[in-house]
């Protein structure tokens, strides 16, 4: 196969960090991802002989490792919730050039899956976490579950070890944002990283609009009047979220400005959709299937192939587009599929 570092996309970008959605499944119903009202009792998630197999993911994610994937995160829906998720973690763990095994988690499951997630060698984990006042949290995870049981869930990761621990937290206009100081307060005491997300129009159901986009700049105003903040450099070149620490030395907060700040010019990250999509864009509405190349008789070499043709050609930059040319197309993939 080519050499690691030639592989990179129309815009220079090399492939670097692959997030694989175990499923589409979610025992909560964010308001902002899956509401309710479409996802009921009724609505068909994929079923078990669509899903990409582990040994399927294996195959893809050792193909990706030699183009150059260093970092992999599990995400969802919600990985927790994927049949012996730790067999897999385990087997990805193994993988020489694999540098950090991630997850993104609501927290619900983690008091029963922390430990287990340690041993079998996820690296770190970041919690999802919207609000700590129960009225609000109950309305935007759509099943009535009380702030505490995530809070436990963080609890427990602590326990199991992981350190240090980040929480996402997507900020909505009118819904969340009385919420911004409480959140950094509690966790600015735990020591764990918050970070503040600019809620995105990702998917189709979300009904998101400008007005509802609370910016970068504002969030950071709100906690800077309260516990003075300055900016500090990134951890590594394209992090995603823009560190800021406490002027009294007590830790770090993130923003990720992915509306008001687009960060399309060091995206290095491609998905993979619990059904065998890739994915090179958070906003793309057609993948590459790979489970039809894995279920055919193909052989590996062919599979690599597409693979490294789909990184080639790769041009996304929807976030830096947005505002000049705003998409107005109904079809997007929705972000319980293909994970945050
Ligand atoms: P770490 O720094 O390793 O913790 O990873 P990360 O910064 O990628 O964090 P995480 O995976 O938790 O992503 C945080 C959030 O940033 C996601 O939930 C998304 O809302 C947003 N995000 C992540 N990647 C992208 C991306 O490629 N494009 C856009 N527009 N948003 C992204
Ligand atoms: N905008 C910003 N972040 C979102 N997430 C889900 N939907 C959106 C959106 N529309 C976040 C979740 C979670 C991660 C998986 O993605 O809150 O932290
Ligand atoms: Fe589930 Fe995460 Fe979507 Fe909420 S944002 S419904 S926790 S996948
Ligand atoms: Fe990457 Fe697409 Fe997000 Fe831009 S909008 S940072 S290209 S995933």
């Amino acid at each position: 196969m080519e050499n690691k570092s030639k592989i990179t996309d129309k815009l220079s970008r090399p492939v670097k960090d692959l997030r694989i959605s175990v499923t589409d499944r979610c025992n909560f119903r964010c308001t902002y991802c899956m509401p309710e009202q479409i996802y009921g009792h009724r609505y068909e998630f994929i079923n078990k002989s669509s899903l990409l197999t582990f040994e399927e993911i294996i195959t893809i994610t050792e193909i990706l490792v030699e183009m150059g994937v260093q970092k992999v995160r599990l995400t969802g829906g919600e990985p927790l919730l994927r049949y012996k998720i730790e067999d897999l973690i385990s087997t990805l763990s193994k993988i020489p050039g694999i540098k950090e095994l991630t997850l993104t988690t609501n927290g619900y499951l983690l008091p029963k899956k922390a430990e287990e997630l340690k041993k079998s060698g996820i690296d770190r984990i970041t919690v999802s976490l919207d609000s700590l006042n129960n009225e609000i949290f109950k309305k935007i995870n759509g099943r009535n579950v009380d702030v505490s049981k995530v809070l436990k869930g963080i609890e427990a990761a602590e326990k199991a070890g992981f350190n240090p621990i980040k929480v996402n937290c997507v900020v909505e206009k009118g819904i969340n944002e009385n919420s911004i100081l409480e959140m950094a307060e509690y966790f600015k005491a735990k020591g764990h990283i918050l970070r503040f997300i600019e809620f995105m129009d990702v998917g189709t159901l979300n009904q998101w609009n400008l007005n509802k986009v609370v910016s970068s700049k504002e969030i950071v105003k709100i906690i800077n009047s309260k516990m003075p903040i300055e900016p500090i450099n990134p951890t590594y070149f394209g992090e995603v979220a823009s560190r800021y620490q406490y002027k009294d030395g007590s830790g770090e907060i993130g923003i990720i400005s992915s509306v008001t700040q687009p960060f399309c010019g060091n995206c290095t990250r491609l998905r993979l959709s619990p059904e065998g999509n890739l994915f090179t864009c958070l906003f793309s509405n057609t993948g590459t299937d790979v489970k039809k190349f894995l279920r055919s008789n193909k052989s590996k070499k062919e599979l690599e192939s597409l693979i490294k043709k789909t990184w080639l050609a790769r041009k996304d930059k929807y976030s830096i587009d947005r505002s000049s040319n705003p998409d107005k197309s109904t079809k997007k993939v929705e972000m319980y599929h293909i994970g945050g």
